[in-house]
């Protein structure tokens, strides 16, 4: 019999700060042997530019909507992924990053605000008497009906929703919801993400026995005696209930705190899972725990006794063409791309995240920040003038929003802190939101970075702080605050920095420093870089390409651009080079080789097991052969050219030195070698795991010796007349046979994205790109000031400088012949007035081939790029990649794609293979160069505002850098660190080159 329920009298209105009323309390989500249909799939859809001119009584089971289109649910219905089926306008998602796209003036939202109205028929065989109706999350604000009747709205994108609509069902049905884009609510979700409105995670109807299971509360603990368990179970009505730990065949009774014999504790390095079953006559439901207690101890953060070190990233929700609707795999494959680059921890920035993801959080071992949907930031342009923060209307959402994040999320293990939300400003609800989940949940600290004076939370959190202030709070050194007794409390807090090193583009620079700041001191328990991927959209081009777009492509009024590309993979998952660069800074081992003492320096970083779970190998390549390009053939095994070694477990944190076995020993002390060690994955419970490489040390011997593959032939052999100089401007036109042109010294790159902002650690100094435009940088002309020719030599001297300023280089090309090879000395000179502050981007010589290279094969660091601050993952060896692998493509083109310590290079010509070119030069540095090589100019990148704009001239561009500027993290955070500057010096550089 089913029982009527009172329900709300009409959808709730859009300007109401309140909860919207008709929603059941919120509860965790469990796996129950009762029926659940899940309602996704295709729905009739109907876009309009307002309620108002939208189709009236849509909600009418006799509706006609057979010329409306039809969309996936779930989906952002704005993406132009649904272009071909949606069958008419459907809005387009909108980027701002701290702005309001509609005018602050709250709780009011803008008249213009796009609806998409959704409709489901669906057929039930056997019509429940009781049921709830759950959305997971609906993007925007939510009008629900169900056959005709109004059940409820929804609000909080990224929370569930559930109703009672047992009542209403019958054979066959028709599901109604009205989608708003903007309500009083999205002042609440001011989040630095695309505005991307629809139902945007799964719908389904499950059938409520009337004996049902509706919430259970796990509080799984590890402590000194090992584990114990209590689990509080809501029912529908008083029933008997079994629970039980499936895999002990232990029984435990609810309501009471009980010992668990035989249990494993979980964690991120080892996260042993097990079912709790929970069992009434008429419903059997299933969730997951894991035993683990988290305690700050003397302001460190310990889980099972011993502190961690969250090494993590910060991840947001979405797809190239599916926006905020997430497909299972790809989230699935977030986790295994993070799991291989030694990533140990997920910040939801910045909203609770699909709830598969905490699934597999549990499964495969992440520690998780969970985040509220709260983010304010806008009311920070107009002064926090409003900010819902503060204003007790708004408390009742607040308490809202964190209820149903802490009941949804509360059994899972991999959560270890609930987080408040982000950059929602102070104000008095942050309190009543701290009450409402420690309420509910008090064995999980509580984070927010909003308040620096840490009045609500338990741990001290602030993003992109500078390495010394960094360093300060390490030091327990940090300025007091006004308040001594929140000072006092804070000072006891530990430290993380929820964001640090912005992934935007080329770069970040200052990794490596801040981990060594994570690792010397224990009060600072890591951080979340920013952030895991790029929020690029797909859209097709009219040549059948895919072009990847960012804010203001979308006919946005007020937009931030291109400040959405910033991850550490593309927006369709793939790595970009910072992530190898990450996995290198996050190895879960740190090791060295000592060739002297001959042994392996091998510190582990792992928190609560020992490193018996890492295979060590070595392997040998020397100057002469590129036998390890990419992997070692079962020759090189044979000749003793690789072997693994066994090692005693070393306990977590701790170090040992494990002696080299003989081979590897003799190879490290001998001349000429490339001597890499490496630990991989034998024995992961991840899939794709299994042989992964999560450390790496090198030694390298080779010293003056000539770079060479023997396998390749030695280039011609050029003599001084083979060098053809442009007498009236003493730039290079040839090497011989093969014509070069635009011949020049360069000291600009096409400004990455971190040239573009102010270092938070330099306000004073305006942005790079800036500052190289104002010196003419990008505009340098260069006047012969002589060129001289002998029997063994000729020199060049120019003076380089931009239209409009005195401040220029002076450059000294002195030409030789040595060994068959035409050799360049080169000088050059700051020739500035005194006192010119003046930095440098790089100091290059810069040329173009005539023709598309096929490719480069290389001695020195790859496989992949590196900066002076980047290409942690950048070890020496010999590469080979084609022209199109060498490019480190980026959706906003710039500099990017550099090879560091080039020793040997050679470049195939046109109409030769890049393995074994007919046709090549050849660059030989006995100091190494940084060398990049691309199918378009400098020019042609900074100029490019897409990566599809970018069109190949024919020819093939050519930088050697004898000096570079590193890449810093100023997009958002410090600039270049003082060491990776590159501020006008005396730089001098050799340089060889041969052709064949
Ligand atoms: C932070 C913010 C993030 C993002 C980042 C810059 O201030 O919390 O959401 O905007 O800066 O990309």
């Amino acid at each position: 019999m089913s029982v009527v329920v009172p329900r709300p009298a009409g959808p709730h209105p859009l300007d109401d700060p309140r909860p919207a009323p008709g929603a059941l309390a919120p509860v965790c989500t469990l796996d129950t042997d009762a029926r659940v249909l899940r309602l996704d799939g295709q729905w009739r859809f109907r876009w309009a530019p307002s309620a108002g001119a939208a189709e009236a009584g849509i909600e009418r089971p006799d509706f006609d909507d057979s010329a409306w289109g039809t969309i996936a649910v779930p989906s952002s219905y704005t993406m132009p992924a649904h272009d071909a089926t949606v069958g008419g306008p459907h809005g387009a998602p909108a980027y701002t990053n701290v702005k309001y796209p509609f005018p602050v003036d709250p709780p009011f939202p803008p008249d213009a605000n796009p609806v998409g109205d959704h409709r489901l028929r669906f057929a039930l065989e056997q019509v429940p008497a009781r049921a709830h109706l759950r959305f997971e999350g609906v993007e925007g604000a939510g009008d629900v009906w169900l056959n005709g009747i109004f059940v409820g709205s929804t609000r909080g994108s990224r929370l569930p929703t559930v109703f009672e609509v047992g009542d209403l069902l019958a054979a066959s049905n028709v599901l109604v919801v009205r989608v708003h884009t903007f309500s009083a609510a999205s002042y609440l979700e001011d989040q630095d993400e695309w505005w991307n409105p629809g139902i945007i995670r799964s719908v389904t109807l499950r059938e409520r026995p009337a004996l049902a299971i509706d919430d259970v509360h796990a509080v799984a603990a590890w402590g000194q005696n090992g584990a114990s368990l209590r689990v509080d179970v809501r029912t529908a009505s008083d029933t008997p209930l079994t629970v039980e730990i499936v895999e002990l065949g232990v029984s435990v009774a609810p309501g009471v705190e009980v010992a668990v014999v035989d249990a494993q504790p979980w964690s991120a390095e080892s996260p042993q899972l097990y079912t709790l079953r929970v069992a009434s006559p008429h419903e059997v439901v299933t969730t997951r725990i894991g035993f683990r207690t988290i305690a700050i101890v003397e302001g460190e953060f310990t889980v099972n006794g011993a502190p961690i070190q969250l090494r993590g990233v910060n991840r947001h929700e979405h797809h190239p063409d599916f926006g905020r609707a997430v497909p299972r795999e790809t989230l699935e494959l977030d986790l295994l791309l993070m799991k291989r680059a030694n990533v140990n921890a997920i910040r939801t920035s910045h909203y609770p995240p699909h709830p598969d993801m905490l699934d597999l959080a549990d499964e495969l071992g992440f520690w998780v920040i969970d985040e509220c949907d709260f983010e304010t930031h806008g009311f920070g342009d107009v002064g926090w003038r409003g900010n819902p923060t503060d204003d007790p209307a708004w408390e009742a959402a607040l308490r809202d929003r964190a209820a149903r994040m802490v009941e949804r999320d509360k059994n899972h293990p991999s959560i270890i802190m609930w987080s408040l939300g982000n950059e929602a400003g102070t104000g008095r609800n942050l309190a009543a939101m701290a009450d409402e989940m420690r309420g509910r949940d008090a064995t999980r600290p509580l984070h927010y970075e909003g308040d620096q004076e840490c009045r609500d939370v338990d741990v001290w959190s602030r993003m992109y702080a500078p390495h010394d202030q960094v360093a300060a709070i390490g030091w327990h050194e940090e300025p007091p605050l006004d308040d001594p007794a929140l000072d006092a409390r804070r000072r006891a807090m530990p430290f993380v920095l929820c964001e640090y090193v912005h992934a935007m583009g080329t770069g970040p620079g200052g990794m490596t420093e801040y981990q060594q700041l994570f690792d010397g001191h224990p009060r600072l328990i890591g951080g979340f870089v920013w952030e895991w991927l790029e929020h690029g959209i797909h859209r097709p081009l009219p040549d059948g390409r895919t072009g990847t777009f960012y804010g203001g492509d979308f006919g946005e009024p007020v937009h931030d651009g291109n400040f959405v590309i910033d991850g550490l993979v593309a927006a369709d998952r793939t790595p970009r080079a910072q992530l190898a660069d990450l996995a290198a800074v996050f190895a879960p081992l740190v090791m060295s080789v000592d060739a002297e003492a001959g042994v392996l320096h091998v510190h582990s970083r792992l928190d609560h097991t020992d490193t018996a779970r890492y295979q060590l190998s070595w392997r040998v390549a020397s100057a002469q052969s590129s036998v390890d390009a990419d992997g070692l053939d079962e020759d090189g095994v044979t000749q003793g050219r690789a072997g693994v070694f066994a090692h005693q477990p070393v306990p977590p944190r701790g170090s040992a030195e494990i002696p080299l076995p003989p081979p590897l020993l003799e190879h490290v002390r001998t001349p000429g070698l490339v001597v890499t060690v490496e630990a991989s994955e034998s024995d992961s419970a991840v899939p794709g795991m299994g042989g992964w490489v999560v450390a790496r040390a090198q030694v390298v011997t080779v010293g003056a010796e000539q770079v060479r593959p023997a396998a390749v032939p030695a280039a011609g052999i050029l003599s001084l007349d083979d060098l053809v100089l442009d007498t009236a401007t003493g730039a290079v036109t040839a090497f011989g046979e093969q014509a070069v042109e635009d011949w020049r010294l360069e000291l600009w790159r096409a400004p990455i994205d971190n040239d573009f902002g102010i270092g938070w650690d330099q306000p004073d100094t305006r942005p790079n790109a800036e500052r190289w435009a104002a010196l003419g940088l990008d505009r340098l002309v260069s006047r012969l000031v002589s060129l001289t020719r002998s029997s063994d030599r000729v020199e060049v001297v120019t003076r380089i400088g931009a239209a409009a300023t005195d401040v220029g280089v002076t450059a000294r090309w002195t030409w030789t012949v040595r060994e068959g090879a035409v050799h360049l000395a080169l000088d050059v000179t700051p020739d500035s007035p005194v006192g010119a502050a003046v930095d440098w981007a790089r100091v290059g010589v810069s040329f173009a081939l005539p023709g598309t290279a096929a490719g480069v094969q290389w001695f020195g660091r790859g496989p992949g790029p590196a900066y002076p601050d980047t290409g942690q993952a950048a070890h020496w060896g010999w590469f080979s990649r084609s022209l199109d692998e060498l490019q480190e493509r980026t959706v906003r083109p710039q500099e990017s794609g550099a090879r560091a310590d080039v020793r040997w290079a050679r470049v195939a010509l046109p109409g030769s293979a890049s393995s074994a070119p007919d046709a090549a030069l050849e660059i030989a540095s006995p100091e190494g160069v940084a060398l990049t090589v691309r199918p378009w100019s400098t020019e042609t990148l900074a100029a490019a505002t897409h990566d599809h704009l970018l069109e190949p001239d024919g020819r093939t561009h050519i930088v050697l850098d004898l000096a570079q500027s590193g890449a810093g993290t100023g997009a958002c955070g410090p600039g270049v660190l003082p060491t990776y500057q590159l501020p006008a010096q005396h730089v001098v550089g050799e340089l060889e080159f041969r052709v064949s």
